[in-house]
């Protein structure tokens, strides 16, 4: 390892652009003479303004090897400017013997490593020919990443599954009309960004776009936000108010858990998409607006409409399209990109050194059930970032829900002198059980949770000799 073959050479047949940084010139000259030996391209620096200066001209290097001590200032400043200004560039490090206190803050601070003054020429090749693998590595992810995101990106939904390339798609063709859409699903799967894109996919995309939480607002005052009211219309109404839907005016509104809201608000937005037109509290005449109208639910509002709780004449008002969101668990295919993405994301927040994921820690999110969706995923993410010690996010620092009982093992267990068919049918009968109760013994509510035909199950409960 650390010999002149391993290094990966650039076409220009160097090994990569070193950046030195030390005052002393016996060690400028050691160093520069060692690293050109090895094929690198040298700039040695000798005090902090300067390397300042060149740093925020160019940071395309790939090893920077940096002293603690400056004429002009503390290594250790320059180091939170270049990381600052470069993440991904790799650092190592200058200290003086005994001073190993230094190095070891300055590695929390992002530093990839650092060499302890007097070094051997050894030492310094294969600490150099590490960190700029490293520093190779870090771009190629960071150029991967970048590739895979705008392939797989939508506005700001991100997913390369099947399901969500259709939904791409579908927002588009459902963009530019004006029609309303219901955007259905679990928590946490996204229904707010689908109804930005979808605004931001319209010709409405320069007007605003407004979200209306009805679930956190007492009734009235949902209405007076909405509908504004006009000056006197109750006591403390000392002037107009304008409401939502006048603000949002050629704009579109999005109404969040729109099963939350009361019957009489119900029939008021009724009338604003029959009329185009709706009468703020108060007031003698009624106004127009042209708004197009969103609605998100994690409730199945058809059934809610059955139990009398929602009216079916604005359900059918709303759902004239309607977008179902697939949970996390029904795409395990988006699991390792979104994981990415939010690690990418947190990584800057935090200013952390983190590389990635353990296989281990991959392998419990393929395999968990994900209530919560992607909020969850990516909470737990962010969580992960914040308690890493190491450069990799570690099972240690999952919370325990990943390993309690929604975890839904994909991969069963390898058992010795069990067959391929017998695992299945294992599995197949595992799963059909828990579909079972969760359908509350509804067979027929069992196969639409498992994406069956009623009369498929039942062959199947019968041939699996399932008793339920
Ligand atoms: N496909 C996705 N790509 C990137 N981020 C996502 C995706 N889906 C959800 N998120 C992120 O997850 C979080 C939850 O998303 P969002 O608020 O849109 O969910 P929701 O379906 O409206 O949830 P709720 O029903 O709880 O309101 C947000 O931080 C959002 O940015
Ligand atoms: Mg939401």
């Amino acid at each position: 390892m650390g010999n002149k073959t391993m290094q990966k050479v650039d076409q220009a047949g160097r090994a990569g652009r070193v950046l030195v940084l030390d005052d002393e010139p016996v060690i400028q000259d050691v160093l520069r003479n060692l690293l050109e030996k090895s094929g690198y391209e040298v700039t040695v620096l000798g005090d902090a303004a300067a390397a300042r200066k060149l740093l925020s001209e160019d940071g395309d290097w790939d090893v920077f090897l940096l002293d603690f001590m400056l004429p002009d200032e503390d290594g250790m400043e320059v180091l939170k400017f270049a990381r600052k200004l470069h993440p991904e560039l790799v650092v190592v490090m200058i200290t003086a013997f005994g001073t190993v206190e230094n190095a070891v803050s300055a590695m929390k601070l992002g530093a990839f490593h650092y060499l302890t003054k007097p070094f051997k020429n050894e030492e310094v090749r294969h600490l150099v020919a590490q960190a700029a693998r490293t520093s190779s590595l870090r771009r190629e992810n960071r150029d991967l990443r970048k590739a895979l995101e705008e392939k797989y990106k939508f506005e700001k939904i991100i997913g390369k599954s099947r399901r969500m390339q259709e939904l791409y798609r579908f927002i588009d063709q459902v963009a530019s009309s004006t029609s309303t859409v219901l955007i259905q699903g679990e928590s946490g799967t996204g229904k707010e960004l689908v109804a930005q894109a979808i605004h931001r996919r319209s010709l409405r995309a320069a007007k605003p776009f407004l979200v209306v939480n009805s679930h956190s607002i007492p009734a009235e005052l949902l209405e007076d936000n909405l509908f504004g009211h006009a000056r006197g219309a109750f006591t403390g109404a000392v002037g107009a108010k304008r409401g939502l839907l006048e603000l949002a005016d050629g704009g579109t509104i999005l109404f969040d858990e729109i099963s939350t809201i009361s019957g009489d608000v119900q029939a008021k937005l009724l009338r604003v998409m029959q009329e185009k037109e709706f009468l703020p509290i108060g007031a003698l005449e009624s106004r127009k607006v042209d708004v197009r109208i969103l609605a998100a639910t994690n409730e199945n509002l058809r059934d809610l409409v059955g139990e009398g709780r929602f009216r079916e004449d604005l359900y059918y008002r709303l759902a004239v399209i309607s977008i179902d969101l697939p949970p996390l668990r029904r795409r395990v295919e988006d699991i390792p990109l979104l994981a990415e993405h939010f690690l990418a994301r947190y990584i800057k927040e935090n200013r952390k050194e983190v590389e990635g994921f353990t296989p281990d820690v991959m392998a419990v999110f393929m395999e968990y059930g994900w209530p919560g969706n992607v909020r969850e995923l990516e909470n737990v993410v962010e969580r992960g970032v914040v308690l890493a010690t190491g450069d990799r996010i570690e099972v240690d620092s999952l919370p325990a829900d990943l390993f309690g009982p929604g975890r839904t093992p994909m991969v069963p267990a390898l058992v010795e002198g069990v067959g391929l068919s017998q695992a299945v049918a294992d599995f197949e009968s595992a799963l059909i059980r828990a579909a079972l109760e969760q359908a509350g013994g509804v067979q027929k509510k069992a196969a639409e949770i498992l994406g069956l035909k009623p009369t498929t199950l039942n062959e199947k409960i019968k041939r699996l000799g399932i008793t339920h």
